[in-house]
């Protein structure tokens, strides 16, 4: 027998925490369905129909970070490190711009060096320029100080993903070496706001200690700091990074239902933001952009670096080193077909949210937005 359950969010945060971690914990595929359902209904309603898309070029792997479960970590030796000369990261960002993939994004290993950040300030002002302005440029490059972050939303970049990777700065201690600092990353994502970018973050879900609770309160972290976007994926293992030894029993089915359930729980909690379908969710099931959809998210990020980069930009095991079937509108439309749901070429596909919190900044006698204001019926299969 079915049974509905009445899930009130906006109570006090530890009954706010409790309800999400049951969400994320429901396993019988009737209670997904309406998870998933209810999600998808939400988005349409907020977000509309529309997939937007990025291009993303991953532009140089080397990095000065140390992250347990990164394959492109400063110590693993196993690797041929590159960096795309700027020429050619201009030449692949137009070759996304061209085909229809009018927002890119710019990813990297993490480097500081003033070698580095004037790379990237000259790769965006340049395409900035050659396109007249009509590319969207999100970088993701980490942590960087609040100069450099100024450096490059003035050359003309608007969006900026900087994962938290985990919100817990217990578990985030044990993912990351000695030289990480969480309370330098939150400032960092202080920084990028103050600034006046487009904030994205997220986490890694399913990592090894990680419970669904930790993973809930991940969930109203994102909600509380106010992302514009997120960009989130579940946890695949890198043979070559210490963390790999310690995942036991490893399930990419789990993984990805995990992937899923977060982000329709991020969905139900944060109704006009941008979500995207990561492509470690495409990785453990070539279903896994189409279900993200389905779940809620409104983004997918197909990748434009050129192939014989792709296998050296190795973050977790099976990332698509090959040019893939998802790199042209043809491939995801079809990609997609049967949704109700279009994808949208030749657009930026900003956050509403970020409009939406500078107008309410804007108007009088404002108090919060109604995002979270949501009761969620599903039904509980008894
Ligand atoms: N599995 C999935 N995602 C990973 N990332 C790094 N290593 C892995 C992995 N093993 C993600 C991190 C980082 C982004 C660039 O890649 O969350 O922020």
């Amino acid at each position: 027998m079915a049974q509905a359950a009445t899930v009130h969010l906006n109570s006090p945060p530890a009954a706010e925490r409790e309800t999400i971690r049951g969400l994320l914990d429901l396993s019988s595929p009737g209670d997904l369905e309406a998870l998933f359902g209810r999600a998808f209904r939400l988005k349409e309603q907020t977000v509309g129909r529309e997939i937007y898309l990025r291009g993303i070029v991953e532009f140089s792997n080397i990095c000065e970070k140390d992250c347990s479960y990164c394959g492109i970590r400063r110590s693993n030796t196993d690797l041929e490190r590159f960096q795309m000369p700027p020429d050619e990261i201009v030449a692949a960002s137009l070759r996304a711009y061209r085909g229809g993939f009018k927002s890119i994004l710019l990813q990297s290993g993490e480097r500081t060096d003033p070698e580095f950040i004037g790379l990237v300030e000259r790769v965006v002002r340049r395409l900035k320029e050659e396109t007249d302005d009509g590319i969207g440029i999100t970088l993701s490059l980490g942590e960087q100080n609040h100069d450099t972050y100024r450096r490059w939303f003035g050359a003309g970049a608007h969006r900026y993903l900087l994962r938290i990777e985990t919100s817990s700065p217990r578990l985030y201690g044990t993912f990351h070496p000695a030289d990480h600092d969480y309370a330098f990353r939150r400032r960092c994502l202080a920084s990028l706001r103050r600034i006046g970018y487009q904030v994205g973050s997220g986490m890694l879900i399913g990592l090894p200690g990680q419970t669904t609770a930790d993973l809930a309160a991940d969930a109203l972290f994102l909600r509380e700091i106010d992302v514009d976007m997120i960009g989130m994926g579940p946890y695949i293992p890198h043979r070559q990074t210490p963390l790999a030894e310690k995942v036991l029993n490893y399930s990419p089915a789990k993984q990805l239902e995990l992937g899923l359930k977060m982000i329709a729980v991020c969905r139900i909690l944060m109704p006009d933001i941008n979500i995207a379908a990561a492509t470690s969710l495409q990785t453990l099931s070539p279903e896994g952009w189409r279900r993200g959809i389905r779940a809620g998210a409104n983004v997918v990020m197909p990748n434009f670096t050129p192939a014989r980069y792709r296998a050296a930009y190795s973050l977790y095991e099976g990332k698509p080193a090959a040019e893939n079937e998802t790199d042209s509108l043809g491939a995801l439309e079809s990609l997609f077909t049967g949704l109700t749901e279009k994808i949208v070429p030749d657009a930026w596909g900003d956050s509403p949210r970020f409009f939406r919190r500078n107008q309410l900044r804007d108007a009088p006698n404002h108090e919060s937005c109604e995002s979270s204001r949501i009761n969620i019926i599903i039904r509980k299969s008894a």
